[in-house]
């Protein structure tokens, strides 16, 4: 039997064809054009079934069911498929259209597996329109073009996130996952998991890392300027070894005291009122004892614990917003500055905290780098999106609201996993971020299932639809049983209070 799907319809193009088939095929699978010499490799991207006898212009339902009952299912299939390149030709693009007429066949299991198999690989999943060819990803271009995984929620980003982490797990690589939720302790098959519970020392801190901790902001200059020379003191005492054992804060909070008591000067000026100094002074009281879980005096670099061949899991679920920016510009930073160091002055005998390369997962990516106000974390985030890739830093954001992140750090995610996603101004955010995402596989992305991903990007030589493994960590990211739990409470609160009853009633009492 012969297994040609259909013919090309109408003017072709480099990058188009149209045509018209009488067999359904499937919207994603690669088909196969051979002509003058070459086997060009295709894939559809969208399909209609019409019928030339039951047109729109027909009103009465009657009719349409008599028309029917002659016709059967006899209808015709019109569909689009997007040039991918000549196999014979290392998937350039052909010079010339296929003509009018080219048959349409599948394309052969041997050459997809030929494209989607690669040296030093990671292991996505399958076609989800041909479960027997497996689609790997190229590793390296993965890491030095970066990544985005975007879906709606539930749709299977935390499990794609596992997938990929155990794929470069299997190559002792180092994996950072900036874990909002406290949700990636898990088993991975390839390594451990190592949670960090993160903690900076304000030595290590910035100017800036520290200000927005203490909420010194907007128009408060004068707190500013003197919340900046306390900090500028405690550096130069802590620099001169002048610190007699006291923390950086301490240190920041005696100056501050010292200029509003008037035992020194400012800067040889009188205050300007008390008032902004006890106003920062009060700040710091507050971000002493709001973040004492993650700042500490004596806690060392954070980059000296993160290990190779783990995923190091820096937990984030029990700090607030602000914090966890601070933490990821915190790491982000130094990460960006060790490893400049390491690239840079490899023989300088300075003892660095990391000298590897080092793939950082950004959870919840539209938090930590918004598109419509600036953050500690999102100036790091597009930094290392821009140069990370010199320096051996990779991204991968992940985000159920494409629409709220960085336009320009999303740009920089050359390669990308988009899952289930419905909403029209994500879709549109993302194309415009992503030249290789057509209309029509955005038309696509609502009615993905579960799993079931467009993957985009230089990893992969061609598009496809990918249903990605399912993580053997089964329990990850499942919604609470509401119901189960609300009947169990029930039940609980009535055994109580039939024993507190019995009890009342044992020991003589009333009830
Ligand atoms: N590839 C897959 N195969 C089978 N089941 C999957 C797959 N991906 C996800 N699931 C299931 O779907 C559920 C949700 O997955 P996951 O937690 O990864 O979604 P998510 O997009 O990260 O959600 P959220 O937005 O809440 O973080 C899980 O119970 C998971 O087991
Ligand atoms: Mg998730």
């Amino acid at each position: 039997m012969s297994n040609v799907i259909g013919r090309c319809v109408g003017e072709t193009s480099l990058i188009e064809v149209n045509f018209i088939s009488k067999k359904m095929p499937q919207v994603g699978e690669y088909v196969s054009l051979k002509y003058d010499d070459k086997n060009v490799l295709g894939m559809i991207e969208s399909l209609v079934r019409g019928s030339v006898s039951i047109s729109d212009e027909i009103f009465d339902p009657q009719t349409i069911a008599k028309i029917k009952e002659i016709e059967g299912d006899d209808h015709y299939i019109r569909g689009s498929i997007r040039i991918l390149g000549d196999i014979n030709d290392n998937l350039r693009i052909p010079r010339t259209p296929a003509p009018p007429g080219t048959e349409i066949i599948p394309a052969s299991e041997s050459d997809l597996q030929g494209i989607f198999q690669k040296e030093n690989s990671l292991s996505l999943g399958t076609l989800i329109t041909q479960d027997n060819v497996e689609v790997k990803v190229d590793l390296e271009k993965m890491f030095s073009r970066h990544m985005a995984i975007l879906a709606m929620t539930g749709a299977g980003k935390s499990n794609t996130v596992a997938v990929v982490v155990d794929g470069i797990l299997e190559y002792n690589g180092c994996v950072v996952i900036f874990d909002m939720h406290s949700e990636y302790n898990i088993n991975f098959n390839n390594g451990e998991a190592k949670v960090i519970h993160p903690q900076i020392n304000p030595l290590y801190m910035t100017f800036s890392e520290m200000k927005r901790l203490a909420r010194i902001g907007g128009g408060a200059v004068l707190q500013e300027r003197y919340f900046l020379e306390s900090y500028r003191m405690a550096s130069r005492d802590i620099r001169n070894g002048d610190t007699k054992n006291r923390e950086f804060i301490t240190i920041m909070k005696e100056y501050l005291e010292a200029w509003e008591s008037g035992r020194l000067s400012f800067r040889g000026q009188d205050v300007e009122g008390d008032k902004p100094i006890i106003d920062v002074l009060n700040k710091i009281g507050d971000l002493e004892q709001r973040y004492s879980s993650i700042i500490n005096a004596n806690a060392g670099n954070i980059l000296s614990k993160l290990e190779l061949g783990k995923a190091n899991i820096i937990d984030l679920g029990s700090v607030d917003e602000k914090a966890a920016e601070i933490i990821v510009s915190h790491i982000l930073r130094n990460a960006l500055q060790n490893n400049k160091k390491w690239l840079r002055q490899a023989d300088s005998g300075e003892k660095l905290p990391l000298n590897h390369p080092v793939f950082f997962v950004l959870e919840e990516a539209h938090i930590l780098a918004p598109n419509n106000r600036d953050t500690e974390s999102k100036l790091w985030i597009s930094r290392i999106a821009r140069e990370g890739r010199k320096f051996g830093l990779g991204l991968c954001l992940v985000s159920q609201s494409p629409k709220s992140i960085d336009p320009d750090s999303l740009s920089q995610a050359n390669n990308m996993i988009i899952l289930r996603l419905v909403e029209p101004k994500d879709q549109r955010h993302v194309q415009s971020a992503s030249e290789s995402l057509s209309e029509d596989l955005v038309q696509q992305l609502p009615s993905l299932n579960i799993g079931e991903a467009v993957v985009l990007g230089l990893m992969t030589k061609i598009p496809a639809l990918v249903k990605i493994h399912e993580h053997k960590n089964k329990e990850f990211g499942q919604d609470l049983a509401v119901i189960d739990i609300w009947k169990k409470s029930e039940e609980d609160t009535r055994k109580r209070f039939e024993d507190e009853k019995n009890d009342v009633l044992n020991l003589g009492g009333d009830y």
